[in-house]
């Protein structure tokens, strides 16, 4: 199975699990746990919102639903590889961590990175957050596949 294959079937899976449930939390949670059980030799994966209950003002980043080891809880824009990807609205794909001026480490152990954001009515509601043990572990194929698995996640966004 090349990886379009494996991610079309990856995203079916996952539109099916979050059929008919309207809830956001509960599809983020559910989307994160498929990704990190079905995507090989990774060590994160989640969601970062935007936005801040307490002070809406404060143009950060916040800890969503994730699986992985317990990571930062608040980015501001503009700041590490989630950051930028508000920023530029562009999905960023991090062969080397350590080369990324700016990266924010989580974990010691994570060396690549990807981070697609999601976009609803042009602006960033919160970014697909994926890290790996492994130097450039993602490649432009795992770069499509997860902006597919987005695409569907900006149509359920509620
Ligand atoms: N490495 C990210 C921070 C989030 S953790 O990877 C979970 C960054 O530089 O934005």
């Amino acid at each position: 199975m090349n990886k379009a294959e494996f991610y079309s079937e990856l995203n079916s899976q996952i539109k099916a699990l979050c059929d008919s449930e309207p809830n956001l939390i509960a599809n983020l949670a559910n989307i994160s746990a498929v990704l990190f059980e079905r995507l090989a030799d990774i060590n994160w994966a989640g969601f970062y919102v935007v936005g801040d209950s307490v002070d809406k003002s404060r143009q950060e980043l916040v800890l969503g639903p994730f699986q992985g080891r317990a990571a930062c809880v608040r980015i501001p824009f503009g700041r590490g590889v989630c950051g930028t990807a508000v920023s530029t609205q562009q999905s960023m794909l991090v062969e080397d961590v350590h080369d990324f001026d700016g990266h924010i480490a989580c974990d010691a152990a994570s060396r690549s990175e990807v981070v697609v954001p999601i976009v609803v009515n042009d602006v960033v509601v919160a970014v697909l957050d994926i890290d790996s043990p492994i130097e450039s572990r993602f490649d432009k194929d795992d770069q499509v596949g997860l902006e597919s698995l987005v695409t569907f996640i900006e149509e359920i966004w509620a």
